[in-house]
């Protein structure tokens, strides 16, 4: 396994394994590696001639009063368990290499952007899509793995993909759970033990929708009333968003009908806000969960 931190070097292997016809998958994250990180990189390895995997926590994404400085790093960890996996390129950058002063260009998937995570994460997206862009252009990959966990940044990504006329097919995998039902996230870590318990009433929400939906609720609003008392009664959490939308739009229908429909919910606990979600399919009478 290679680790290469300048952006010329990384381009120039990546234009040579081209010239030699070999396919790139490619898998970026922000590090810290867990198995929710692993299932895409198992993806990429088994799919892709050549896996490339970036390790960027990238400033651009975090707003001013968020854990950018705090955010957990290991990159020791994170090498050995790539290393392990067999990915052949690992793209670390530092900070001045992905933005050198008098930086300026920006990406913006607009309204997307303002919705869900958006909306309490003003700028999240653009920085988002903006180091996403960089890294396509730097490692040139042919196809991209990234998580359900963060499913509005997947659908934001894929519609950049689409307006830009990126060649680069995009791969959402589902959801890695911890055992008792918490989504994995770098951010678990900040979660004190108290927290931790009670983070699990996110998982509880869906569940309950996915009960609800299963029994043959379709409205909306009373969906959403139920997720909202679940996590009411849990009281280290705080709402920040509970919403039901469809894929394309990210707005909220009245009632959950054909169209594929995204269950969304973020959650203050104590100073860390988790996210979490569901996908429902109606096809027919058949009702189809992703979680
Ligand atoms: P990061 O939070 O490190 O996540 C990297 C990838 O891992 C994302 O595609 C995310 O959806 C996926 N992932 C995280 N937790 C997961 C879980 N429990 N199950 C499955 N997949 C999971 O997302 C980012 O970094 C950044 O925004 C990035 C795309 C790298 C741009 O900076």
């Amino acid at each position: 396994m290679k680790i290469i931190r300048i952006i010329k070097e990384m381009k120039a292997v990546a234009r040579e394994l081209k010239s030699e016809g070999k396919t790139i998958g490619f898998v970026p994250t922000m590090g810290y590696l867990h198995e929710g990180h692993i299932s895409l990189v198992k993806k990429s390895v088994q799919m892709a001639d050549v896996a490339i995997v970036s390790i960027f926590v990238n400033p651009t994404q975090f707003g001013p009063r968020e854990d950018f400085k705090e955010y957990p790093r290991d990159i020791k960890r994170d090498l050995e368990i790539l290393e392990r996996e067999g990915v052949d390129f690992v793209f670390f950058p530092d900070e001045n290499e992905m933005y050198p002063n008098g930086y300026k260009t920006y990406i913006e998937v607009h309204d997307l952007d303002k919705k869900l995570c958006g909306r309490s994460r003003p700028g999240h997206f653009k920085g988002v899509c903006t180091v996403v862009l960089k890294l396509f252009n730097i490692v040139d990959p042919d196809m991209a793995f990234f998580g359900q966990k963060d499913a509005q940044q997947a659908i934001i990504l894929k519609k950049m993909i689409e307006d830009l006329d990126l060649d680069v097919r995009l791969h959402v995998l589902p959801i890695v759970r911890d055992k008792d039902g918490l989504a994995l996230s770098s951010r678990n870590e900040y979660l004190n033990p108290e927290e931790r318990k009670a983070a699990l009433v996110l998982r509880r929400s869906l569940q309950k929708a996915k009960e609800m939906i299963k029994e043959g609720e379709r409205k909306v609003p009373r969906i959403i009333q139920r997720m909202m008392e679940i996590i009411g009664k849990e009281p280290l959490a705080r709402v920040d968003y509970v919403e039901i939308v469809d894929l394309d739009e990210l707005n909220s229908p009245d009632i959950i009908e054909k169209r594929d429909t995204l269950i969304a919910l973020a959650v203050f606990m104590g100073k860390t806000r988790l996210i979490d979600n569901m996908m429902v399919k109606i096809k027919n009478r058949e009702v189809k969960f992703m979680e």
